[in-house]
């Protein structure tokens, strides 16, 4: 690996959450912070890489000239930012922890409380990295993620052959340390015939050990 490894390349990323509106002032959301993702779109700029970085509501910022930052809020605005520069990237990673489910109707009203039981009607989002899937190029690479409290292997491999990715990073939930809001992360890749453990790191020093196999592949 050189230091402008990645020049000359695009590389699509998603980071984040994304938040669901209910009404105007409550949305489903989740725990994740993008700091895994960001991490990643750091190290590819880096490396000399043109990063579009599609990211959901987060804390974080970056000032590397190499990342324009997209910013979203739901699942449909982060498909639809998506699908505008998937053309043009040599390199897609899915991040981003999407909310699988969004309220079916939006309240345009605060709800206010009433009965001691509330239901919420819930419609399935849009699948980003499968969707993507189905019109991956041959000379596009594609990197998924999954946390897996059970099955992990099995669940992630079978994410691999459904979104036609390339690889998949399985984030492990068990080890102290890994994870939500964590600095550090321990990770498994899996390809479609290889798996790849390794210890854990910051989330930076992660980063590079994905970064390495990306390059691996796509030069390799
Ligand atoms: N993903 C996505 N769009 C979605 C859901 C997931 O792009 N609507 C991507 C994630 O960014 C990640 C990969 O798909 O790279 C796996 O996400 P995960 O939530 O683990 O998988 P799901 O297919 O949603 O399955 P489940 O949550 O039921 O385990
Ligand atoms: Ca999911």
């Amino acid at each position: 690996m050189t230091e402008k490894s990645f020049k000359g390349r695009v590389v699509l990323l998603t980071a984040g959450p994304t938040h669901e509106p209910i009404d105007p002032v409550r949305f489903i959301g989740n725990h994740s912070t993008g700091k895994m993702g960001y991490a990643l779109a750091e190290r590819f700029a880096q490396l000399g890489a043109d990063v579009i970085l599609v990211s959901g509501p987060t804390n974080l910022h970056t000032q590397h000239t190499g990342i324009r930052v997209k910013d979203v809020t739901t699942a449909d605005e982060m498909y639809k930012a998506v699908l505008k520069y998937a053309e043009t990237a040599d390199i897609w990673v899915f991040a981003a922890a999407v909310a699988d489910y969004r309220p079916k109707v939006v309240a345009d009203k605060k709800i206010k409380k009433a009965g001691q039981e509330l239901t919420i009607e819930l419609v399935k989002n849009v699948d980003i990295a499968a969707a993507l899937g189905k019109q991956k190029k041959e000379w596009q690479f594609s990197v998924g993620f999954a946390l897996e409290t059970d099955n992990e292997s099995a669940n992630a491999k079978e994410k691999l052959s459904k979104k036609n990715l390339d690889m998949i990073v399985l984030n492990s939930l068990k080890d102290p340390g890994a994870g939500f809001a964590h600095d550090t992360n321990k990770i498994t890749i899996i390809e479609q015939d290889a798996t790849h453990t390794f210890e854990l790191k910051k989330k930076s020093e992660v980063a590079q050990d994905i970064i390495n196999l990306i390059l691996e592949r796509i030069d390799g």
